[in-house]
């Protein structure tokens, strides 16, 4: 073609010119990574990343590349400097932690490259088969939908969006929500991203009632009808009540089944914010704190919590597909399904929600499913509410310590107590204890409120998390707090 350079087309594309030299790279950086895996409970628990290598990373953007071998280099330089999530004694807000096993399931997905918007190809089955066998898992009847997403905050609002066009008809995402004054309720220990997704949607922040919450942080179902009536009274259209099973401070579930038959009677789409909690219906023991969670219309939670699948990966399920489909569907032109060819496939995930292109987070899902299966994965979150307990006894049993919240599933909240001190300043040596044990490199809880008062709060969601590692870490805290 005149003009064209074709010599130059045909050679400049971004695969390796010597793919031998690139497998060398490739297996040097696995058995790294490996390595890294394979020693995950070895050392500090945190190191802050070095201020050499943080300059390293304000280089210039690169106009010619430099090769993989210092794309390898560059990965095996950061390996150590993670959020520490793979250490036994890391017990920082919710944090899963990992499994080498979901490396072989990255590296598929890597060179499979597919983007599970839609159509017809293997992946997509992956999927379908994961969303599934969690509707097995939670409980919810044959035929509800589901979308493995980023995390709980983004099913979230793909379950409230739901919420939002049953309450106001399918228009509302054409016309927006006008002058309606929908209303949604809560405990006021649920999750910020419940908020955030009513900002979202349009609905306001305002819009979401904080219900205040009994001496074990449990929904005041009371509080909650009195709410109710009196929105109604008032004029206001409510429409969702979420229910959180597992809260994020202490690990409070509220009274979900009594909350299902609120809904129902008051006409509510019922949310349940499930982002680690939900994972206890893996667990015979830990099925019934759970009950009515499955009668929930939809239900957010996450793999990357407390089923230790690689960051990210979450899950929406939605009792009714109609309801699923409704809140999302509509394709443009160049998307049209076929019922031959790479186009067909039922259900294209851009109907379920607003993202189109998505990478393949179902495979590690998928394949952790396969590796461990759910028993095993219920026993590691009753192992973990076993030594959340056994901190707790620790902590009572100590006449410096007190327990800030009572222990209901895997979280502990508590403070070192000292003669002396007010609220002020034992707050702030809790949180100095916090900090140094962080940054000691000997263990990582982080903190919370409880009542105003500052908590070293430590959330167990650790497959490779000891009673030794408790012991150490209690050890250390008592150390700090009189150094
Ligand atoms: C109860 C609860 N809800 C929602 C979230 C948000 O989940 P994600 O970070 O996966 O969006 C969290 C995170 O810790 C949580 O604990």
């Amino acid at each position: 073609m005149a003009g064209w350079d074709m010599t130059r087309i045909e050679t400049g594309g971004l695969d390796p010119e010597d793919w031998e030299a690139f497998r060398a790279e490739a297996h040097a950086m696995l058995d790294a990574a490996m390595d890294q895996m394979q020693s995950a409970g070895n050392g500090r628990v945190w190191t802050p990343l070095p201020e050499a290598q943080k300059a390293g990373l304000r280089a210039p953007l690169p106009r010619e590349g430099a090769g993989v071998g210092a794309v390898r280099a560059g990965c095996e330089a950061l390996l150590s400097y993670g959020v520490g999530n793979a250490h036994p004694r890391f017990f920082g807000w919710v944090h899963g932690s990992g499994t080498p096993g979901n490396m072989i399931a990255e590296i598929a997905a890597a060179a499979m490259n597919a983007n599970l918007g839609g159509r017809d190809h293997g992946a997509i089955y992956v999927e379908r088969q994961v969303v599934e066998w969690c509707r097995e898992m939670m409980g919810f009847p044959e035929g509800a939908s589901g979308l493995i997403v980023s995390g709980t905050s983004l099913a979230t609002i793909i379950a409230l969006k739901a919420a939002r066009e049953r309450a106001l008809g399918v228009e509302t995402r054409k016309e927006g929500i006008g002058a309606a004054r929908l209303v949604g309720y809560c405990s006021s220990e649920t999750h910020a991203c419940v908020a955030r997704a009513f900002d979202m949607l349009g609905i306001g922040s305002d819009a979401l009632r904080l219900v205040p919450v009994d001496a074990e942080f449990r929904m005041q179902v009371d509080v909650l009808r009195a709410m109710i009536a009196e929105d109604r009274a008032a004029g206001l259209q409510p429409f969702a009540l979420i229910g959180t099973a597992g809260s994020v401070n202490m690990g409070a579930i509220d009274p979900l089944e009594t909350l299902a038959g609120i809904a129902c009677d008051e006409g509510l789409w019922f949310h349940v914010d499930g982002a680690f909690g939900a994972m206890g219906m893996a667990s015979a023991r830990l099925r019934p704190l759970l009950r009515g969670l499955e009668a929930a219309d939809s239900l957010a939670f996450d793999f990357h919590k407390w089923m230790h699948v690689n960051y990210d990966a979450g899950c929406v399920l939605i009792r009714d597909e109609a309801d699923h489909r409704r809140a999302f569907a509509a394709r443009p032109d160049y998307l049209e399904g076929a019922t031959r060819g790479l186009a067909a496939g039922d259900r294209w995930a851009v109907d379920y929600g607003p993202e189109l292109s998505r990478g393949f987070r179902a495979l590690k899902v998928w394949a952790s499913f396969v590796e461990h299966g759910v028993n095993r994965i219920g026993a590691l979150a009753e192992r973990n509410c076993d030594q959340a307990a056994y901190l707790g006894g620790l902590v009572e049993a100590e006449a410096t310590t007190e327990c800030l919240a009572p222990v209901t599933l895997n979280i502990c909240c508590f403070r070192v107590l000292r003669d002396g001190l007010d609220d002020a300043a034992l707050d702030a040596l809790n949180a100095e204890i916090v900090l140094r044990l962080q940054e000691g490199g000997i263990a990582a809880p982080s903190t919370t409120r409880i009542k105003g008062r500052l908590a070293i709060r430590v959330n167990i969601t650790n497959h490779r998390t000891t009673q030794e590692d408790i012991d150490i870490l209690f050890r250390a805290v008592l150390a700090e707090a009189w150094a």
